[in-house]
């Protein structure tokens, strides 16, 4: 996706440290200001999509999070939407994204719209870093950098945020936990500080992502090599060039680590929990890949998911038209597996209000 590996090191440390904590605090002001702007106050209910509802409390934000104002991100929403409708098209053969010119038309448009970014807040590093890349690219090339990274964020965030408060209202034991938690913490600790504080929420979030992140990771084989399959006890040939694709989500759902690997347990990863999963399981959870090329926005992603979902608890009265407890967990998009997390096949149908 980078013009050359190296570049995405230098990426990926600014999704860290002191770094990240701006990051996050920007994203926890952009977040509301979508909220006061994009959405009606008062009384009065809206009637919605879950998923698109978390949709727009991302799309807006997150754009202006990383590349900040000056982008304008609330005149390219629809086409965030439209090209995260279709965008695995571009992973098939170009005759498939021919029949789609909404899909190009979007593209071209967010592209257009990232090329040049100005640096309207010198405290945003991001913005710094890729307009020394830009020095070096065209200003289609550099459109399309910042294309990609901006749906790589986006596209995995709102599902994720979608499964989380989906599982979170399917079990109303454990939203009443999330609550107290999250009251709490907002008690006892600086605005600043939340987001460190919440173990339970956090181990919601990574037991929804254990049973729908399931991205392939896709490596080159740099020399010829042999490759030990641990447990099968056997070892395969791998040629220089080759192409290696791992499928970690096939290990987040095998009964050896992660006993009734189909069920939503909420403490598996609490720490000192009943359910604690062993370190070897944890070890093995993946849902941002692996290694030198491990998400660079794993952490920031971690703390917009994690704001959110506080944000729809906390300020959001949010009713789901089927009764919650008995309702079925949505398939997940077929043609998305593979790419992360999916959004549902069929979104559900809320009403909600702003409190
Ligand atoms: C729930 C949220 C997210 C999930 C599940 C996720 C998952 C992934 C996965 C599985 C990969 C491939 C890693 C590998 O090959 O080992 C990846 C790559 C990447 N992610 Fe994320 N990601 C998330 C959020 C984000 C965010 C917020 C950003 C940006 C701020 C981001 C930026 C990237 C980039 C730029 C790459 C490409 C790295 C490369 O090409 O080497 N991701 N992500």
């Amino acid at each position: 996706m980078f013009v050359n590996p190296e570049n995405i090191h230098d990426f990926g440390t600014i999704f860290e440290g002191i770094e990240l904590k701006k990051m996050t605090s920007r994203h926890t002001v952009n977040l509301q200001k979508t909220i006061r702007e994009c959405l009606d106050y008062g009384e009065k209910w809206s009637e919605s999509g879950l998923y698109d509802l978390c949709s727009t409390l991302v799309y807006e934000s997150i754009t202006t999070t990383l590349f900040g104002s000056s982008v304008d991100a609330r005149s390219i929403v629809k086409d965030l939407k439209s090209f995260d409708t279709d965008v695995h098209l571009l992973a098939y053969p170009a005759p498939y994204r021919w029949f789609k010119p909404n899909l190009i038309r979007s593209r071209n448009k967010i592209a257009k719209r990232l090329s040049s970014v100005k640096n309207d807040d010198s405290e945003n590093v991001f913005v710094s870093k890729l307009n020394e890349l830009a020095s070096l690219l065209s200003k289609e090339d550099v459109g399309s950098i910042n294309m990609a990274v901006l749906w790589a964020a986006y596209g995995n965030v709102i599902p994720a945020i979608f499964w989380t408060y989906f599982y979170l209202r399917r079990y109303p034991n454990i939203y009443e936990i999330i609550l107290r938690e999250i009251e709490s913490a907002s008690s006892e600790a600086k605005e600043d500080d939340l987001i460190y504080s919440m173990p339970h929420l956090d181990g919601v979030m990574e037991e929804t992502m254990r049973l729908t992140a399931n991205a392939l990771i896709v490596r080159e084989c740099m020399q010829d090599m042999k490759l030990m399959i641990v447990n099968a006890g056997y070892e395969i040939s791998l040629a220089e060039n080759d192409i290696l694709i791992l499928f970690p989500f096939a290990s987040q759902i095998d009964e050896e680590y992660f006993p009734r690997p189909h069920e939503f347990v909420h403490d598996r990863f609490v720490i000192g929990s009943p359910n604690q999963a062993s370190a070897a399981a944890r070890r093995i959870h993946a849902p941002f890949g692996e290694g030198k090329f491990v998400c660079p926005g794993r952490l920031l992603g971690k703390n917009v998911i994690k704001w959110t979902i506080v944000a729809m608890i906390k300020q959001f009265d949010i009713d789901f038209f089927d009764d919650c407890e008995t309702i079925k967990k949505p398939t997940m998009l077929k043609s998305r597996q593979g790419f992360g997390i999916p959004p549902p096949q069929k979104d559900i149908r809320i009403r909600y209000r702003v409190k």
